[in-house]
């Protein structure tokens, strides 16, 4: 029944044409999201997680298939009905922190409703409310280069709040943060979760960012290839780490083939480097979760 899921996603098809070429960024991809639920979505990069995201939170259009949020078809949208529905309904936090450099963080998380014409007086009582959500009203003054990241993308998920949308998309919002500052963020995501009851979508690299959901979903070549609960009661079921092995194996493939690429130099050395140490760090990362668990030693 629809009346329990926030969204409903089916048999999503995204195709990007650049010229002759075209890109199935999303290939019948299938899912919901509960009302109230938090979901982390993982897969390789280009995987189509942002196409997803992007589509959920009407910015881009699908090629075919359906998405309905909070039981609005998107598919059936006029340009100008999606401006409406991305005011409303939906609260983006990116990776990049999208805040203005030149405002403090209370005018940043001030100015979305006032482009909704929320009067000035019920602004700031919104303001200081959605700031101390994020446990950052000593800081309202300040601008976000006196900031640290994390605290920057708390403030974003503030602005994202401002209009009250049932819905947060977070597309990698601790891709830039140390791993301290990251778990702050999603602890604070979580909690607009759980006591705001806000449902959540967010995008991750990182296996101990994405435990912090009720349901991580793979996504891999644009279909969503495994669906785990990473915390249910009964302890972790086999399938998360099973998930993170299969991910391991991915990673070996994607280094063997970063060596090809480099070695016919179809990319630079830098390029090379730079896509070889990430991949290792998530290698790392994905072998800690597994320590943890106690599968691997
Ligand atoms: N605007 C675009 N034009 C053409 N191709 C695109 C565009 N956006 C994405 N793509 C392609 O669609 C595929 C899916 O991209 P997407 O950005 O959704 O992946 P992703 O899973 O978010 O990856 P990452 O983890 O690197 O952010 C990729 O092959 C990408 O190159
Ligand atoms: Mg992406």
């Amino acid at each position: 029944m629809s009346i329990r899921n926030a969204v409903i996603v089916r048999d999503l098809v995204k195709v990007y044409r650049l010229g002759e070429v075209e890109v199935q960024a999303l290939r019948g991809l299938n899912m919901n999201v509960r009302k109230g639920e938090m979901v982390a979505l993982i897969g390789p990069s280009g995987s189509g997680k942002s196409t997803l995201l992007n589509i959920m939170g009407g910015l881009d259009k699908a090629t075919a298939g359906s998405v309905k949020v909070f039981e609005t078809d998107l598919t059936n949208l006029s340009p100008a009905q999606l401006v409406g529905f991305r005011r409303e309904t939906v609260g983006h936090v990116f990776q990049n922190m999208n805040l203005i450099p030149t405002l403090t963080a209370a005018e940043n998380v001030e100015l979305p409703m006032a482009a909704l014409g929320i009067p000035a007086a019920e602004r700031m009582k919104r303001v200081e409310e959605l700031v101390g959500v994020v446990g950052l009203r000593e800081r309202m003054g300040h601008k976000p280069g006196e900031l640290s990241g994390g605290e920057q993308q708390r403030i974003a998920l503030a602005a994202a709040l401002a209009n009250d949308p049932p819905l947060v998309l977070a597309d990698e919002p601790t891709g830039e943060l140390d791993t301290e500052n990251a778990t702050v963020v999603v602890e604070y995501l979580r909690k607009v979760n759980k006591e705001l009851g806000k449902t959540v979508v967010m995008v991750t690299h990182d296996p101990r960012m994405a435990r912090m959901a009720d349901r991580i979903l793979r996504i891999h070549d644009g279909v969503v290839e495994a669906d785990v609960a990473p915390t249910s009661e009964a302890g972790r079921p086999a399938d998360y780490s099973e998930m993170l092995k299969g991910r391991l194996g991915e990673i070996d493939a994607a280094l063997a083939g970063l060596d090809g690429q480099f070695r016919v130099g179809q990319i630079s050395g830098d390029e090379y480097v730079e896509r070889q140490t990430r991949l290792r760090r998530t290698v790392e990362v994905l072998r800690e979760e597994l320590h943890r668990l106690g599968v691997v030693n």
